[in-house]
């Protein structure tokens, strides 16, 4: 038995949900973490987009157990709209398969409205989050206020946390012109999710350790970026939860132990949704052109990312704050005839070079990244089989990635199906087993 913690490694979008479908028959269990529906993982299977919000993307994998851990905050809304999707769609997503934690706290009808207020009063210093209810749900956990999936399995408990909330919101809602909660109408609706939702809650960590004691293994699903996390992203432009390795511990229940292994998902180039310091950005025609070739809009809010070079400073920073051990190379293809490509490989900051991530955004927001141009490689990479038919311009670009992050890539995505994927067998083994893998994706 072995457990893979899987984690992007930037700001977000680097393409987790492929890797993690791809990495999935190597797993019984797949357990997500932190977040909520302000993810997107894209998955494709046979010219077919499969997005997932909440539900981890080890779902269209009959035999996977999908498990959603106390760290996450649930709409139930979202929760039966993608579980009715999959449905649809033929993938089973009942309680046979998906096992939510009554520890996760729930969104409820005032965050979103809440977070809208507070995105407003700060102007032109928006965080640009999805507008989900994600910070305000954590805010309210962290407050002790908030309303768990658990609650629902007592609803004499849940009217009452709903009449304390509410009595704590209304002043700021009124205060702010919105008309005043509805109490009674929350509660009902509360209470029919109560009924839909009681068969999927589990005490995670237990369900976890009676697994992982017969013998099978899980897979970790981070979402988000390291770079988004609360306390290592570049606060305040983060999510409210912690996207790190460390989460997934404290997100599931689970020792540190029990995470035998960390593969961080890297872009080939860099880009970020919402607001926050982006050394690298090409504000022009050329992060266009990247953005529109690598598909590159929010998967949740359909808004374009911002497109950048690869900063090898932040994704060494992000290597060493998760403890990675692999990488998995994503979207290299993008670049693809693009001529000499640059790569960041430390900031100028008043005068002298900074090799380390800085901590202050407002450091970030000034620092001139240091570029060194490597050259591109002409040709797609699609139909690459194995390393020996990559163009020797991209294993080159590779191998400078490796040095400048300090860390060895075990996985190149070369397009979004299963199959457009090139493993470099002596890194993977250390992680997972290959032939698993390879016979799951048809390579
Ligand atoms: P929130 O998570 O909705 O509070 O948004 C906080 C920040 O995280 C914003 O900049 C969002 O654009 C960003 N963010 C949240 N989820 C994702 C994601 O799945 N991919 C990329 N960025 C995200």
């Amino acid at each position: 038995m072995a457990n893979l913690l899987v984690l992007g490694t930037q700001w977000g979008d680097e393409g987790k949900g492929k890797i993690v479908d791809l990495l999935t028959p190597a797993f019984e269990v797949v357990a997500r973490y932190q977040g909520g529906h302000n993810a997107g993982h894209t998955v494709w299977v046979r010219g077919r987009k499969i997005v997932l919000h909440l539900i981890p993307s080890g779902i269209l994998h009959p035999g996977t157990l999908c498990v959603i851990g106390n760290g996450l905050v649930i709409s139930p809304a979202a929760f039966f709209k993608e579980t009715g999707d999959l449905e649809a769609q033929g993938v089973a997503a009942g309680p046979e398969r998906v096992a939510v934690s009554r520890s996760a706290h729930l969104i409820m009808p005032w965050h979103p409205m809440t977070e809208r207020i507070s995105e407003d009063l700060r102007g032109d210093k928006k965080i640009g989050t999805t507008c989900r209810g994600i910070g305000p749900a954590y805010e309210d956990k962290a407050a002790r206020l908030g309303v768990r999936a658990g609650d629902l399995a007592d609803l004499r408990v849940l009217r009452e946390k709903i009449a304390d909330n509410v009595a704590a919101k209304d002043p700021v809602l009124r205060a702010f012109g919105l008309p005043a909660l509805d109490a009674e109408g929350i509660y009902r609706e509360y209470a029919g999710w109560a009924e839909k939702l009681g068969p999927y809650l589990r005490d995670v960590s237990e369900l976890l350790d009676e697994r992982m004691k017969l013998g099978q293994s899980i897979l970790f699903e981070g979402a988000q970026g390291a770079l988004l996390d609360l306390d290592h992203g570049t606060y305040p432009y983060v999510t409210s939860s912690s996207s790190t390795a460390g989460g997934a511990a404290t997100g599931l229940g689970v020792g540190p132990r029990t995470i035998h292994g960390v593969l961080g998902i890297t872009k080939a180039y860099t880009t970020r949704v919402g607001s926050g310091p982006f050394p690298t950005e090409l504000a022009d025609e050329l992060g266009r052109t990247i953005g529109s070739r690598g598909d590159e809009f929010g998967a949740t809010t359909g808004r374009p990312r911002r497109c950048g070079w690869f900063d090898a400073v932040a994704v060494r920073y992000a290597c060493r704050v998760n403890g990675v051990d692999r990488i998995a190379l994503t979207k290299p293809d993008v670049l693809a005839g693009l001529g000499a490509i640059p790569v960041c490989t430390g900031y100028r900051y008043k005068g002298q070079v900074l090799r380390s991530f800085p901590a202050e955004p407002w450091i970030l927001e000034e620092v001139v990244p240091e570029f060194r141009r490597l050259p591109g490689w002409p040709d797609s990479l699609h139909g690459a089989a194995d390393p020996d038919s990559l163009p020797r311009a991209f294993v080159d670009y590779v191998r400078v990635l490796e040095d400048l992050v300090e860390t060895k890539v075990a996985i190149v995505s070369t397009g979004v199906e299963r199959g457009e994927t090139v493993f470099i067998e002596e890194e993977l083994r250390g992680i997972v087993d290959p032939a698993k893998v390879r016979a799951a994706a048809g390579v």
